[in-house]
């Protein structure tokens, strides 16, 4: 008799992102001010936000994709000032190290995204499986620019062996550029960051990394793994 085989039936990547948007549920029960990110995986947790409507006072959004797609499931939005406390903050991210350090931006809000993170109390970081590296860098690093500095900006990147690729086209929420930076392979992320903010001209650099995730949600297919 031929053995049984069991063959597992793989997940789709909007599969997973559902996923790991569903586990984030349990992190935003009775509180009354969350913090929301920018993204796809973050677009199926505000789609699940639906539900929790009534326990929910406001948000504070980091982009105005997010703004509009909160308000469009019936969740007021605040501007930052005008809370106390943002107790948690749900967002994604482009790549996650072992340390629970990131790089976002890949949607282009990092800047807002940086200041609500800073701002939280608990940054969760919600992510499918093929987000996850040893050592960040593959995913090109966003660095949200003022535009007279664009071509400062990615001479000084190519001192570090970086290569810069401007964003045509796209203007932030804030009205600046960006350029993502090809090549770099990013052992020491915490000094990365602390480099690359003191270039004149940066306003925000897509790694975060002096304030990290406290909590990384993946979605892996047959569970969400924490960390
Ligand atoms: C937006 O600027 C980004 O930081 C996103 O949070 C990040 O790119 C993850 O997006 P996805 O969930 O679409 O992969």
């Amino acid at each position: 008799m031929r053995p049984l085989i069991h063959i597992k039936n793989p997940m789709t990547q909007d599969e997973l992102k559902k996923q790991v948007a569903r586990s984030a549920i349990e992190y935003i029960k009775n509180v009354p001010v969350i913090g929301v990110g920018t993204g796809s995986t973050v677009n199926f947790f505000i789609e699940m936000l639906a539900d929790y409507t009534s326990s929910i006072d406001a948000a504070i959004s980091s982009s105005i994709d997010t703004t509009r797609r909160l308000e469009s499931v019936g969740i007021k939005v605040l501007d930052l000032n005008e809370v106390n406390n943002v107790e948690v903050y749900i967002d994604g991210a482009d790549e996650v190290d072992p340390k629970k350090k990131l790089i976002k931006g890949g949607g282009g809000a990092l800047t807002r995204e940086k200041i609500i993170a800073g701002a939280s109390d608990k940054f969760v970081c919600i992510v499918d499986s093929s987000k996850t590296v040893d050592v960040l860098g593959g995913f090109p690093l966003p660095i949200e620019v003022i535009p007279m500095s664009r071509k400062f900006v990615a001479g000084e990147m190519k001192k570090m062996g970086g290569q810069s690729v401007w964003r045509e086209n796209f203007i932030s929420d804030n009205g600046c550029e960006i350029i993502d930076i090809h090549n770099l392979y990013i052992r020491d992320p915490m000094e990365m960051e602390r480099v690359i903010n003191n270039i004149p001209g940066v306003v925000t650099v897509g790694l975060f990394a002096l304030r990290d995730a406290d909590v990384v949600l993946i979605g892996d297919g047959d569970k969400v793994i924490t960390r």
